[in-house]
């Protein structure tokens, strides 16, 4: 199961943290200030995935994640030292996983979980700062001010991690090097040690094999929550923080003992107030996070933007004679009631600052909710077109509310700037993800005179050589970009590269020319082959007089990306597809600009019927099970009139996290009634309709199918195990590797058009495949450490692109592999214990 965050924590705390303007954008947080904040729904970076609830054990049991990722944060900064101004937090600690300071697993699958957002606009030291911030805040802690602007050691630093042998002279000066006085160096082990334990395997003098819980032994009666019980147990004599009482006692090692009681206990008796004990945290966890070496200046604290505009993009349509602009506005509703926006308007100024083509407006309904630690968010989408000849330089943003005013953002006086002189043109570009091999088409407009070139920043993993390291090189390259064709006042360029190493998904795509650039696209947002373009504007200057045609001897017809065929000369012409007039080959928009009617946006409703169903309350998932268990679906296009659709027959329906939809015939007992206001996520595919939110159904029933037949209860389409799959055999539903990433992991890819029929193919020449989460498949030839089979009824989760069919579930794969290799003995076993679980 995927864990979300839960908005309802936001609380008068964040109101006073985020008090000040936004930066002005693009700023070089951008791509962090998304990874942390923008955690869960819609467009959500899933970075709080494995540490929410605070007591997810996502590497294991006894295990928990988010104890490991604040111990990360204090491990790396821990060879810091004052004087010379070296270590600190900078990510050095993965290259000491194997110095014996580090021992245990946490700190490889932690470093190993943010490998995942690791890119030059995230540095692996950011991450681990943002990591404890991001796992004190899902325990219930404090708000830790999240500076950035770390930087990676390229090698191992010095050692000096404390160890619980160590003396109490011996702590003090090693806290004393890393820049704590005394008492910061007991209350940042106070405020570390609220979560988690310590683990028989790391040091089983401590705890003795046996004597724990799943081989661990808490630090605190709640190791799962941020508060301050580490002190208060502490202090009347009742812990049984293996670290302060038990065996280590008798061999020295209670070292938490030698820390707390080194000043007779004054400043353990001074955190006894919760109150008092969440804002020490605060700053000096802060001060832990902010530690660094000489030659980092770190940034003022970031905050979620109010508007913050997303993924703007411009693409040439086919034609040449117009853009299709798209991306989203991200809107702040945190301190907004639901359903306050109407829409939201974005206004542009072309290219000389003016609006020639007489229309340069459009307006957006919302499209999508999202969620933070503290936040929640609505996404508007802009897809609009606007002429080449014009084209776009910034723009502002208004946002209507419902009560008749609205509220302006002009990027603090700059204007949100869009350049159009560099463009990056996706459906001309592509990667095919198994080759690494990549193409490239940009758009340079006809004035700028330099010659572009593609950078590439990209991930290649280690070799195993490297100590177990298991965050992968950040690299970066520049290629030159050759001529194509000029289209309009734009000439095309394009390049290929082959990105080896095998996570070119992962890359990161720039192009620049001279001082213009279109920078950080996401390779993993490339289709697998390039499109052709196609279209007959005229080759033109800007500025002389726009795409006019009218000297016959400039027209031509284009094809690019021209890396594979020589640059045509203008005179020839070689028809692809010659559109009757330019609009006609334009895509059409759902929303219109404003010339024409504003779409009219109406406020949600709470639905009291729908399709015979009436509303019975918005209601909590059950505790470890799902409230409702007979089916489940999720799309895009979800309402609660195709839920009820398909959970016909069913005595109950809910829909949740706005494109979930699960029937049932009872309703799990654990299951709890929560206010409406948490039921506050928009459906995906009806904004005017409410679907749940994390955690949370917006549930309705039909009492009178209770009394009925119990027969009438069958959805009306079959969703069924697949045995057989092209040339593979079901295995059965398998968890993910405990020792860190994944259990198959020789490719993966995701997709919502997912099925077991493209997962198996995408697998083609591998041993296994295993379909997760809905749209994520992985191939493989071994199962790596600690995957197990899993109960069937863990794999619930409906394949994105077939309904009928199942896709795993979170952490959850549903597994094939090839029926030749199953026909060894090691398959009797796998089939076998598959028999028996069915
Ligand atoms: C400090 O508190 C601990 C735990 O309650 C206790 O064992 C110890 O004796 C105290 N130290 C002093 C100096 O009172
Ligand atoms: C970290 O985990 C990877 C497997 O994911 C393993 O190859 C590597 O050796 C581990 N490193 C250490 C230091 O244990
Ligand atoms: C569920 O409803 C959606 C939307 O109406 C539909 O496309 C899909 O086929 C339905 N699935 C089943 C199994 O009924």
């Amino acid at each position: 199961m995927r864990y979300r965050a839960y908005p309802a924590l936001a609380g008068l705390l964040s109101l006073a943290a985020r008090t000040g303007a936004d930066p002005t954008w693009p700023a070089a947080t951008d791509e962090m200030e998304e990874i942390v904040y923008q955690l869960q729904g819609f467009k959500g970076r899933l970075f709080n995935d494995i540490i929410t609830p605070c007591n997810n054990e996502a590497a294991g049991p006894g295990r928990v994640t988010a104890s490991e990722w604040l111990r990360v944060g204090f491990h790396d900064m821990a060879t810091h030292n004052r004087v010379f101004k070296t270590g600190g937090l900078d990510a050095s600690l993965q290259f000491e996983l194997t110095n014996g300071e580090n021992t245990g697993p946490g700190h490889n699958t932690t470093l190993k979980f943010y490998s995942n957002y690791y890119s030059s606009q995230s540095s692996m030291s950011d991450l681990i700062a943002a990591g404890v911030y991001a796992s004190v805040r899902s325990c219930g802690g404090p708000i830790i001010p999240l500076r950035l602007g770390r930087k990676d050691a390229t090698s191992s630093g010095s050692t000096g991690v404390p160890q619980p042998q160590n003396s109490a002279e011996t702590f003090r000066q090693q806290f004393d090097r890393m820049g704590f006085s005394t008492e910061e160096m007991i209350q940042v082990t106070a405020c570390g040690h609220t979560l988690g334990g310590v683990h028989t395997e790391e040091f089983p003098e401590i705890v003795p094999p046996g004597t724990g819980t799943n081989g661990q032994k808490p630090l605190d009666i709640t190791d799962a929550v941020f508060d301050n019980k580490v002190v208060t147990e502490y202090v009347s004599g009742t812990t049984q923080n293996p670290l302060v009482v038990g065996p280590a006692v008798a061999l020295n090692r209670h070292s938490d003992f030698k820390v707390y009681n080194i000043d007779r206990n004054a400043t353990m008796n001074g955190l006894t107030s919760a109150e008092t004990f969440k804002n020490v945290c605060r700053t000096v966890l802060q001060k832990m996070i902010d530690t660094v070496p000489s030659g980092v200046t770190l940034t003022d604290p970031i905050a979620p933007y109010a508007v913050k505009p997303v993924d703007m993009q411009l693409t040439l349509n086919s034609g040449g004679s117009s853009f299709l602009l798209t991306g989203y506005i991200r809107v702040r509703t945190t301190n907004r009631a639901s359903g306050d926006i109407k829409n939201v308007k974005m206004t542009w100024k072309d290219r000389n600052g003016g609006c020639a083509s007489g229309s340069c407006s459009y307006t957006a309904a919302v499209q999508g909710a999202g969620t933070g630690f503290d936040d929640t968010f609505e996404f508007f989408p802009i897809s609009t077109n606007i002429p080449t000849s014009s084209g776009i330089s910034s723009f502002t943003v208004t946002v209507n509310l419902n009560d008749g005013t609205s509220e302006s953002y002009d990027n603090n006086g700059n204007s949100y700037p869009l350049s159009d002189a560099v463009i990056l043109q996706k459906p001309q570009s592509c990667l095919l993800q198994s080759s690494g091999s990549l193409t490239v088409s940009a758009l340079v407009r006809n004035d700028i005179t330099a010659t572009p070139s593609l950078g590439i920043s990209y991930l290649t993993p280690r070799g195993v050589v490297r100590n177990g390291n298991p965050v992968p090189i950040l690299s970066s390259t520049s290629v030159a970009m050759t001529k194509g064709d000029c289209i309009g006042p734009y000439t095309f360029y394009s390049v290929s590269y082959t990105i080896a190493g095998g996570l070119s998904y992962a890359a990161k795509l720039s192009v620049t020319a001279g001082s213009n650039t279109d920078s950080f696209n996401k390779a993993s947002d490339l289709a697998g082959s390039c499109a052709t373009f196609s279209g007959t504007a005229s080759c033109t200057t800007p500025g002389s007089g726009g795409g006019g045609g009218n000297d016959p001897d400039a027209s031509s017809t284009v094809v690019a990306p021209s890396s594979t065929v020589e640059p045509e000369p203008s005179s020839t012409s070689s028809i692809v597809k010659v559109p009757s007039s330019s609009t006609d080959a334009e895509p059409s928009t759902t929303a219109s600009s404003s010339s024409a009617a504003e779409p009219t946006a109406t406020g949600p409703v709470r639905k009291q019927t729908v399709a015979g169903y009436t509303r019975l309350r918005c209601a909590t998932e059950g505790s470890g099970v799902r409230a409702l268990t007979g089916a489940s679906f999720a799309y895009d296009t979800m309402t609660l009139e195709s839920c009820a659709s398909n959970c016909t027959g069913f005595i109950y329906f809910g829909t949740e996290y706005s494109r979930e939809c699960f029937c049932g015939n009872s309703l799990a007992s654990s299951s709890q009634e929560a206010p409406d206001s948490e039921c506050n996520m928009l459906c995906a595919g009806d904004p005017t309709q409410y679907c749940g939110a994390g955690n949370r159904l917006e549930l309705y029933w039909k009492p009178e199918l209770a009394t009925a037949t119990s027969s009438a209860a069958q959805p009306t389409a079959t969703l069924s195990r697949k045995e057989t799959v092209g040339d593979y055999d079901f295995v059965g539903c398998q968890t993910e590797a405990t020792e860190g990433g994944r259990a198959l992991e020789g490719k993966f890819w995701a997709d919502d058009g997912m099925t077991l029929e493209g997962c198996a193919e995408a697998c083609e020449g591998w041993e296994y495949f295993g379909a997760e989460y809905g749209r994520e498949c992985f191939c493989g030839n071994t199962l790596r450490g600690g995957s197990a089979p899993a109960p069937l009824n863990d794999c619930g989760m409906t394949c994105a692109g077939n309904q009928y069919q199942y896709c795993g579930a979170g952490n959850r794969l549903e597994l094939y592999r090839l029926a030749s290799a199953s026909s060894g003995s090691s398959s009797k076993v796998k089939r076998g214990s598959r028999g028996r679980r069915l």
